[in-house]
């Protein structure tokens, strides 16, 4: 099986919970790789460009308020099979549905704030969308290779 990368948004509401070394620890346990780290803080307009793909869903104005609302801490992990295996780590995107032990069930809100879903973590659901996300966030210079 091939090397995969996947792209980690530790989101503002875990920042806010000082849950970022516990985050990436249990990621870390599970033999991912982190190749490339920062800590942001999304305006609204890069907020409205990142989730544009739900633009026209109804939590999508309480999404773009959420992710820009404080720092998040981005990440390239990578690893064979990384995207799936970091979404079974993650859990369910509505927190209430996701597994005991996984991060969202651990770390999130588990009811939804304003409309959406403050569940803690993200992490691309395709090898597409980590191209996407990857260079949304980081530049070459930045991915240790
Ligand atoms: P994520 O999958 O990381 O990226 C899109 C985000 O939109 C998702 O996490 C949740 O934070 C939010 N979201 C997705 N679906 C819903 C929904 N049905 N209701 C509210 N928020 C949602």
């Amino acid at each position: 099986m091939a090397l995969e990368r996947t792209l980690v948004i530790i989101k503002p509401d875990a920042v806010a919970k000082n849950f970022i070394g516990k985050i990436l620890a249990q990621i870390e346990e599970n033999g991912l790789y982190i190749i490339a780290s920062k800590m942001i803080h999304l305006s609204k307009e890069d907020a409205e460009e990142f989730y544009c793909e739900h633009s026209k869903r109804p939590f999508y104005n309480s999404l773009v308020k959420y992710m820009s609302s404080g720092p998040i801490m981005v990440q390239i992990f990578e690893a064979e099979n990384a995207i799936k295996t970091l979404r079974n780590i993650i859990g369910a995107t509505k927190p209430i549905e996701a597994k005991e032990g996984t991060i969202r069930n651990l770390y999130a809100n588990h009811e939804p704030v304003n409309g959406t879903y403050e569940n803690a973590i993200h992490g691309s659901d395709s090898i597409q969308s980590a191209g996407r996300e990857i260079d949304f966030f980081f530049t070459n210079s930045e991915i240790n290779k």
